[in-house]
C-alpha cells in the first residue's frame, strides 16, 4: 500500500457507531481496534501510543470507548453497551489502566472485561531490557495465567459471623484450554519448555486437576519440554536465577502474584506488557500498572508498558513489520538513556519520551 494511503488509514473514529460513510470506505484496508484509554494516566499514555502508531503508519483505526461501571436494570454490573458493541465488532482492544476501588460496590472493570469476552489466557512476557539496569539480567520468560476462574470466581459468603468462605473453582475445561494454550504459545514463539506451576501437594483435587490437564497437554506436544514445580519452589528459584525459566502456566491467583514478581525482575509494571486472549482471535492488550492519580495530567507518565502491550497486539494481528519497528524504537530510546521519564531514571516528560520514540521510528524508514 502506498505510504499516503497508510497515513490516511491511521485515524481515530469517535462517536457511538461506525458510520458507513466515505471515511469507512476509504479505510477499508485498515482494521479497527477498540481503544479504552482508562483512568488516571490512562488518557495521556494512550495518546502517546496513538501518536507513535501514526508515525509508524500502522494500518489500524482506533475506536475510542469509555469503560465505567454500569448496572443493568436487573442489578447486574455490565460493560457499557457502546464499549461491548465495539469489542464485539472489532474483536481486538487496547486498554489503559482502570481503577479498582476496594469499596466501590462494583466488581473490577478489568476483571469484568476479561469475563465478558471470555479472555481466558493472560500472557505476560518478562524480558530484560538492555540498558535498563535491575539486579537481574538475561530474563526471558512468559507467564501464562488462567484468567477466568480459581479464587477469582468471586464466590464468597459468610458461613456464620466471623467465618467467611471463599471458593476456588477449578474446572477441567478451563484447565485443559489454558494448558493447551501454553503449549501452542510455546510452539508458535520458539520457546522450548513449559513449566506447570501448582500446589497439588496441598490443593490435591483442584490443583491436582489443573496439573493433570497440563500433563495431558504435554503428552500431545512432545516437541516442547514439560516440567512441573510447586509455586513456592518457583518463587525461590525465580529470585535466585530467573534465567532457568521459559514459559510458565498456572491457575489465576498464582499467575496474578507470580507475574508481578516476574515484572519486578525486569524493572516493574511500568515496562511489562500484558495480553488477555480469548477464542477466535478476541483479545484485549493492557498495561497492568495502576492509574497513578498523583501524576495524572502532568505529562509525567511512562507509556512503555502500554506501548509494549500494543506491540504484542500488532503481533497478534500479524502486523509484524510495524511491531518490530516500534519495539526497536522503544528499546533504543531506553538503551540510549538520554530521554527517559522519571520512573525510568530520567527527567523527561511523557510527551518528550514519546517524541523521541517517534523520531527513532521515522529514522528506520
Ligand atoms: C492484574 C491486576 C488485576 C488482577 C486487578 C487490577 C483486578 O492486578 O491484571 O494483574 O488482580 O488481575
Ligand atoms: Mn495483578
Amino acid at each position: 500500500m502506498a505510504a499516503g494511503l497508510w497515513r490516511r488509514a491511521v485515524c481515530r473514529v469517535l462517536g457511538a457507531a461506525k458510520s458507513p460513510g466515505p471515511v469507512s470506505r476509504r479505510l477499508s484496508d485498515a482494521r479497527t481496534v477498540t481503544l479504552i484509554p482508562g483512568d488516571g494516566i490512562g488518557p495521556e499514555i494512550s495518546e502517546a501510543i496513538v501518536k507513535i502508531f501514526e508515525v509508524a503508519e500502522v494500518p489500524i483505526c482506533w475506536e475510542e470507548r469509555t469503560v465505567t461501571a454500569i448496572q443493568a436494570p436487573s442489578g447486574k454490573w455490565i460493560i457499557p453497551p457502546e464499549a461491548k458493541e465495539s469489542m464485539d465488532a472489532n474483536k481486538i482492544g487496547l486498554k489503559g489502566p482502570l481503577k479498582t476501588p476496594i469499596a466501590a460496590g462494583h466488581p473490577s472493570m478489568n476483571l469484568l472485561l476479561r469475563k465478558t469476552f471470555d479472555l481466558y489466557a493472560n500472557v505476560r512476557p518478562c524480558v530484560s531490557i538492555e540498558g535498563f539496569k535491575t539486579p537481574y539480567s538475561g530474563v526471558d520468560l512468559v507467564t501464562i495465567r488462567e484468567n477466568t476462574e480459581g479464587e477469582y470466581s468471586g464466590i464468597e459468603h459468610v458461613i456464620v459471623e466471623g467465618v467467611v468462605q471463599s471458593i476456588k473453582l477449578i474446572t477441567e475445561n478451563a484447565s485443559r484450554r489454558i494448558a493447551e494454550f501454553a503449549f501452542e504459545y510455546a510452539r508458535n514463539n520458539q520457546r522450548s519448555t513449559v513449566t506447570a506451576v501448582h500446589k497439588a501437594n496441598i490443593m490435591r483435587m483442584s490443583d491436582g486437576l489443573f496439573l493433570r490437564k497440563c500433563r495431558e497437554a504435554a503428552e500431545n506436544c512432545k516437541d516442547i519440554k514439560f516440567t512441573e514445580m510447586y509455586l513456592d519452589t518457583v518463587c525461590l528459584n525465580m529470585v535466585q536465577d530467573p534465567t532457568q525459566f521459559d514459559v510458565l502456566v498456572m491457575p489465576n491467583l498464582y499467575g496474578d502474584i507470580l507475574s508481578d514478581l516476574c515484572a519486578g525482575l525486569i524493572g516493574g509494571l511500568g515496562v511489562t506488557p500484558s495480553g488477555n486472549i480469548g477464542a477466535n482471535g478476541v483479545a484485549i492488550f493492557e498495561s497492568v500498572h495502576g492509574t497513578a492519580p498523583d501524576i495524572a495530567g502532568l505529562d509525567l507518565a511512562n507509556p512503555t508498558a502500554l506501548l509494549l502491550s500494543a506491540v504484542m497486539m500488532l503481533r497478534h494481528m500479524e502486523l509484524h513489520k510495524p511491531a518490530k519497528k516500534i519495539e526497536i524504537a522503544c528499546f533504543e530510546t531506553i538503551k540510549d538513556g538520554k530521554v527517559l521519564t522519571k520512573d525510568l531514571g530520567g527527567n523527561s516528560k511523557c510527551s518528550e519520551f514519546t517524541a523521541e520514540i517517534c523520531r527513532r521510528v521515522r529514522d528506520q524508514d
